[in-house]
């Protein structure tokens, strides 16, 4: 952070080098023919300038086949190039990798918070583990922000109302400027602060030295029981449907079809339960929109998740 002028920004996660070399080759590769185009343009110009001799007609056919192949076949073959280079980085750049550490992140007007699987939480300043990798799974309470880590080279929007993923692994202990990238009003230049990235030995130092307080999954089962959602949910003769397992299962719905359940179906189901009707039950569980936090949501779908063998590959 604060190292003056950069031309570029450092190259501090897994990603940065391999985004950079595509980016390099798309620069090298619209120089050359901005340059190879002008050059050619000033030369015409002056060639067949007004009066020149290379003006005369001689009657000669001058259309030769292999130029007009080179100049489709040379373009054509470093766009493919761009293109399947570009679709696998996108790929690697989207899909978490398994084992990855999961912070949740709600965005606001005009501040980020973050929240560690421990439960510890920080705000516009995020503290993780070099050489981990780490899965963000973000929302936002208000408009759209959007989470920039330059020197990780990892950005992605975040927007309200359904959960979005990024991820990005450190490489080295430092500490980095982390900016929202998405106009979102009037203190938008602000919203921002530093990510810190530490040994995963000095983490879980950092880890412990907090406040002790419940873990996600422990607020989640508290506020279960507050909103009285195991009066339906639990016991042998609920009304609805069992929660044991469902993260990551497929729910069978009224109409034949069925749908993964993931965090995004488990947050619609909270807020408008009618949206998808789950085979075999009655419609009567009200919807909780507006009663609950952001937060509280991301609680109650941590404890969803302690209730199911299958956890997308997080840590405890
Ligand atoms: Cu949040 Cu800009």
């Amino acid at each position: 952070m604060d190292r003056g002028f950069r031309l570029f920004p450092e190259q501090a996660s897994t990603m940065a080098g391999r985004v950079d070399d595509l980016y390099f080759y798309l620069l090298g590769v619209s120089t050359f023919f901005t340059l190879l185009i002008a050059g050619l343009i000033l030369y015409f110009a002056i060639k067949y300038r007004h009066g020149s001799r290379a003006n005369r007609v001689d009657g000669k056919d001058r259309y030769k086949r292999w130029i007009e192949a080179v100049s489709i076949g040379v373009p054509l073959a470093l766009e493919l190039v761009m293109f399947i280079w570009g679709a696998k980085l996108y790929f690697s750049a989207v899909e978490v990798p398994a084992g990855a550490m999961e912070i949740h992140v709600v965005g606001k007007q005009w501040m980020w918070k973050f929240q560690h699987p421990s439960g510890r939480r920080e705000i516009n300043e995020l503290h993780v583990p070099a050489g981990q990798p780490v899965r963000l799974t973000m929302i936002s309470e208000d408009v759209i922000h959007s989470l920039f880590v330059p020197d990780f080279r990892c950005k992605q929007d975040v927007l309200p109302g359904r959960y979005v993923q990024s991820w990005f692994e450190a490489t080295q202990p430092g500490e980095y400027h982390l900016f929202c990238a998405e106009y979102c009003g009037t203190d938008h230049s602000r919203m921002g602060g530093r990510v810190v990235v530490q040994t995963p030995s000095q983490y879980q130092a950092w880890l412990e030295g907090g406040t002790p307080g419940e873990s996600p999954a422990q607020a989640g089962e508290r506020l279960f029981t507050q909103l009285r959602c195991d009066g339906c949910h639990q016991g042998e003769r609920s009304r609805g449907p069992k929660l044991a397992n469902v993260y990551g299962s497929r729910v069978p719905l009224e109409g034949g079809e069925n749908v993964l359940a993931d965090e995004n179906y488990l947050r619609e189901s909270i807020l408008r339960p009618a949206a998808k009707h789950v085979a075999g039950y009655p419609l009567i569980m009200p919807s909780f929109e507006g009663q609950i936090s952001e937060q509280g949501i991301i609680d109650l779908l941590a404890y969803l998740k302690s209730l199911s063998a299958q956890q997308g590959g997080e840590q405890p």
